[in-house]
């Protein structure tokens, strides 16, 4: 495994295995690893003959506000993670290569990216496709992988990728979840030991929803409400927005069917969670 941190290398490299026919396969990251993305390396790892992880915690997807300098980092860590999963090159770059100054060209995918997390993270999806944008030119890979936790990022990046023609096929891994049901992100990291425990509630409200759903319940609504009394009994939660969307146009649906998804953030103290359950396996 090596680990590059000049574009110019990546692109060279990527180039000269493109050029060999080998096939490049893409982890995006922010790093501090998790079993979430090791799933997704684990899942790439067997389609491609090149497996590259990029590391960058990426500025302009995070507002002024919001926790970027506090974002936990551990290359170190990170590193003998890939190198476990066989990973051939960790791309590596810093903040001034990618965004020199003055920096002014960016992504917008119009209509999905003001909802949900849109709505209350104004930009941050200008700051993912932007930055997705650029790695795919520097990585130039044949397929890259997200996770379904950010089940908002993978349409939007879907999206993208058809508007724009970019020739690199998006994959999904499911999300990976901790014993008690917390959808493993970076910022659990943030939680006291008491606001994990609490934490437990957004996918337990989301497992009895779905169950809801599954013994007939149809009407989003009642979903919703169930979810939002469930989750605001709990002391230190802050809902954010409970949804129920059509998968593909992220606009919220009254009466539930197999293409519907239930997303939600919620706060628990100062910590922004996220999570989904998909409703396509109700007939
Ligand atoms: O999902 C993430 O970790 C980030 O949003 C991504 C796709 C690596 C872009 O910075």
């Amino acid at each position: 495994m090596i680990t590059i941190r000049e574009i110019k290398q990546m692109q060279a490299t990527s180039e000269k295995y493109r050029s060999e026919g080998k096939k490049i396969g893409f982890v995006p990251t922010m790093g501090f690893l998790h079993e979430g993305h090791l799933s997704l390396i684990r899942q790439m790892r067997p389609l491609c003959d090149i497996l590259v992880v990029s590391i960058f915690v990426n500025p302009t997807q995070f507002a002024p506000s919001e926790d970027l300098e506090q974002y936990p980092r551990d290359f170190e860590r990170d590193e003998k993670l890939c190198r476990n999963e066989n990973v051939d090159i960790i791309f590596y770059p810093d903040s001034g290569q990618m965004y020199p100054a003055p920096y002014a060209t960016y992504v917008h995918v119009e209509n999905l990216t003001d909802t949900l997390c849109g709505a209350s993270r104004p930009g941050h999806f200008r700051g993912v496709t932007t930055i997705v944008t650029k790695l795919f030119h520097i990585v130039k890979p044949h397929l890259a992988i997200f996770g379904e936790k950010d089940f908002q990022q993978a349409v939007v990046l879907k999206k993208m990728v058809v508007d724009l023609n970019f020739d690199v096929k998006i994959m999904t891994g499911p999300i990976i979840r901790e014993e008690d049901g917390l959808a493993m992100s970076s910022r659990n990291k943030y939680l006291t030991a008491n606001q994990r425990r609490q934490a437990t509630i957004i996918y337990q409200s989301l497992q009895k929803a779905q169950e809801m759903v599954k013994a007939g319940e149809r009407n989003s609504e009642v979903i919703r409400k169930y979810i939002i009394d469930n989750i605001n009994r709990i002391p230190e939660t802050k809902i954010d927005y409970v949804a129920v969307v059509n998968e593909t146009t992220l606009k919220p649906v009254v009466q539930i069917d197999h293409h519907s998804v239930i997303a939600l953030a919620v706060y628990i103290g100062s910590t922004r969670l996220i999570d989904n359950v998909r409703l396509n396996t109700i007939r």
